[in-house]
C-alpha cells in the first residue's frame, strides 16, 4: 500500500540553498520511492496571511514552481498544484471551522506569540493580529484532510499543526459517525541537515544569511560562499572542521570519499580562499544543470502553469468527491435528492438510485461480489473468497468505510481496491489514463453513498 505523503510551501520568498538541502531535495527523494504517492502545493493562501504584496507573491510562486521543477519533481508521478486552483481547500475551511473550538487555536504557536509581545508591551491582547493568522491552523488541516494525507513531513515549528489538523479531522469524523478523513501523522526528518548561513547560524532568510540557489546565476552564488565567515588563521595554519560552517556546508553536497578528503586538507592546512573555491566548484557542479532546466522554466511560464493546471485536475479528482461527500452528510444537498425518508415514494426513489453490492458464486465454486453503481454499472468485481463469511464480512467493511478509508490504487489501465492492506477487489480495464480517472470519480461516488446509505440506519 502507497503512503500518501503531503507538504505544502508558503509562497513569500526566493528559495536559497538552505531550503534545497533541507527540503527540496529530500522531498523529492522521497517522492521517487514507489510506496509514497507524493502531493506538493504551493500554499499561496497562507502566503496572504504574511504578505499583502502582491507582485512578491506571483514571483514567488513562479520561483518556488521553477525551483522544484528544475530540481528534478516529476509532474507525472507527483501530484503538484496551486492551493488557490483548489476550490475544495477554503470551503473544506469552513466546515472544520464549524468544528473547531476557539480554545484550541487560542493555544496555536503563532497566534499566542503575538499575544506575549502584546502583553509585554502592554497592548490590547488582539492588536495587530488578523484572523487570517488565527485561521491559520484550519486552512493548514484543510489542505490534509482534503486529500486524507496519511503523512506530513514539517519541521518541528509545525508539528502543533499537524496535531491540530488530526484533532479537526477527529472531531469532524466524531461528530459524523463515519471516518471521512484519514488522521495525518507529522513526520519529522531527523537526519535532514539544516544548513548553517553566511555567519554560521541557520540559514534562513529572517537573519539575512541565505545563499541563494537559483537566483542570480552562479556570479552570485559564487560571491555568497565568498562571504562565508571564517576565523582568522592563515594559509598554512590546520583548520577545525567540526566548527566552520563552511564544512557543513560541503558536506551535505559531497560524497564521503569528497568529504573526507576536504577534511584532510583543512586539517593540513589549506587556506580559507581556497577551501571557499573548492566549495564552490563542488556546489556548482550539482547546481549547474538545475539552473539551466530553472531558466528554461522562469522563460516559459505557461510551461507550468500548464502542469499546475493538470496538478490541480487531479488533485481535484480526489478532493471534489469527497466534498461531494462531506456536503451530503452535512445536510447540504439538492432537496431533489433529500436523504431523509420524508416519504413512500422518496424512500423508493432512493433504493432505485443508489449503488448496490451483489453476491454470487463463481464457476469454481468461489464467493465473490460486485459492485454497480446508481446508473448499474459494473465497478468493481471483487477477489474470489473460498469462505462466503469472509467475502459478507469485506462487503460489510466496505460499506461502512466510504471512499476515505477504502484505499483504491490507481495502476496502468485499471485499478485495486485495498481494504487494510488486502487487495479485495479489482476495476475493469481502462483504454487510457483518463477513462480510468473518470471511473475513480465515480467509483469513490459510489463508495461514498453505500456508506452514506449504510449510516442511514437499519433498512
Ligand atoms: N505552514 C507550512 C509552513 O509554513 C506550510 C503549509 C501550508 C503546509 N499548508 C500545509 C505544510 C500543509 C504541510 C501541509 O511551512
Amino acid at each position: 500500500m502507497q503512503t500518501r505523503v503531503l507538504t505544502g510551501i508558503t509562497t513569500t520568498g526566493t528559495p536559497h540553498l538552505g531550503n534545497y538541502v533541507g527540503a527540496v531535495r529530500p522531498a523529492i527523494a522521497a517522492s521517487r520511492r514507489s510506496d509514497v504517492d507524493a502531493f506538493f502545493f504551493m500554499a499561496d493562501y497562507h502566503a496572504l496571511i504574511k504578505s499583502h504584496d502582491a507582485a512578491r507573491i506571483e514571483r514567488s510562486r513562479l520561483e518556488i514552481a521553477a525551483t522544484w521543477l528544475a530540481a528534478g519533481l516529476d509532474p507525472a508521478r507527483v501530484t503538484f498544484y496551486r492551493q488557490s486552483d483548489i476550490p475544495e481547500i477554503p470551503e473544506l475551511t469552513w466546515f472544520l471551522t464549524c468544528v473547531a473550538s476557539k480554545g484550541m487555536l487560542n493555544r496555536a504557536h503563532a497566534y499566542k506569540a503575538a499575544v506575549d509581545r502584546n502583553a509585554e508591551t502592554g497592548e490590547d491582547p488582539d492588536a495587530g493580529v488578523r484572523a487570517g493568522l488565527y485561521m491559520y491552523p484550519v486552512l493548514m488541516a484543510a489542505d490534509i484532510l482534503a486529500f486524507d494525507a496519511h503523512q506530513v513531513p514539517v519541521g518541528r515549528d509545525q508539528i502543533q499543526h499537524i496535531e491540530m489538523a488530526r484533532d479537526l479531522g477527529q472531531r469532524f469524523n466524531h461528530l459524523h459517525g463515519r471516518e471521512f478523513f484519514v488522521l495525518p501523522e507529522a513526520l519529522i526528518e531527523e537526519q535532514v541537515a539544516t544548513l548553517p548561513g553566511l555567519d554560521g547560524r541557520k540559514m534562513s532568510k529572517s537573519y539575512d544569511n541565505t545563499i541563494p540557489l537559483f537566483a542570480g546565476g552562479k556570479k552570485l552564488l559564487r560571491d555568497a560562499i565568498m562571504r562565508i565567515v571564517t576565523d582568522s588563521r592563515s594559509p598554512g595554519e590546520p583548520k577545525d572542521p567540526d566548527n566552520c560552517a563552511l564544512f557543513t556546508i560541503f558536506r551535505a553536497f559531497a560524497n564521503e570519499a569528497e568529504t573526507a578528503a576536504f577534511r584532510r586538507a583543512l586539517l593540513d592546512g589549506l587556506g580559507w580562499g581556497e577551501a571557499k573555491l573548492l566549495l564552490y566548484d563542488r556546489i556548482e557542479s550539482d547546481l549547474a544543470p538545475l539552473r539551466e532546466r530553472y531558466e528554461t522554466f522562469m522563460a516559459d511560464p505557461a510551461a507550468i502553469e500548464a502542469i499546475l493546471q493538470e496538478g490541480a485536475r487531479k488533485a481535484r479528482a480526489i478532493a471534489t468527491p469527497k466534498m461531494a461527500a462531506l456536503r451530503e452528510a452535512l445536510g447540504l444537498r439538492a432537496m431533489t435528492t433529500t436523504r431523509a425518508p420524508l416519504h413512500e415514494t422518496a424512500t423508493s426513489l432512493k433504493q432505485s438510485r443508489a449503488p448496490r453490492l451483489t453476491s454470487f458464486r463463481d464457476a469454481d465454486g468461489h464467493f465473490r461480489f460486485r459492485l454497480f453503481s446508481a446508473e448499474g454499472e459494473e465497478l468493481l468485481l471483487s477477489v474470489p473468497f473460498v469462505d462466503p463469511k469472509a467475502a459478507g464480512v469485506m462487503q460489510k467493511r466496505l460499506k461502512s468505510l466510504g471512499a476515505t478509508a477504502a484505499v483504491v490504487q490507481t495502476r496502468a489501465n485499471d485499478m485495486v481496491l485495498e481494504i487494510d492492506g488486502e487487495v479485495v477487489a479489482n476495476t475493469a480495464e481502462y483504454g487510457d489514463e483518463a477513462a480510468r480517472d473518470q471511473a475513480l470519480l465515480q467509483l469513490r461516488e459510489a463508495l461514498d453513498q453505500l456508506a452514506v446509505q449504510n449510516d442511514a440506519g437499519p433498512e
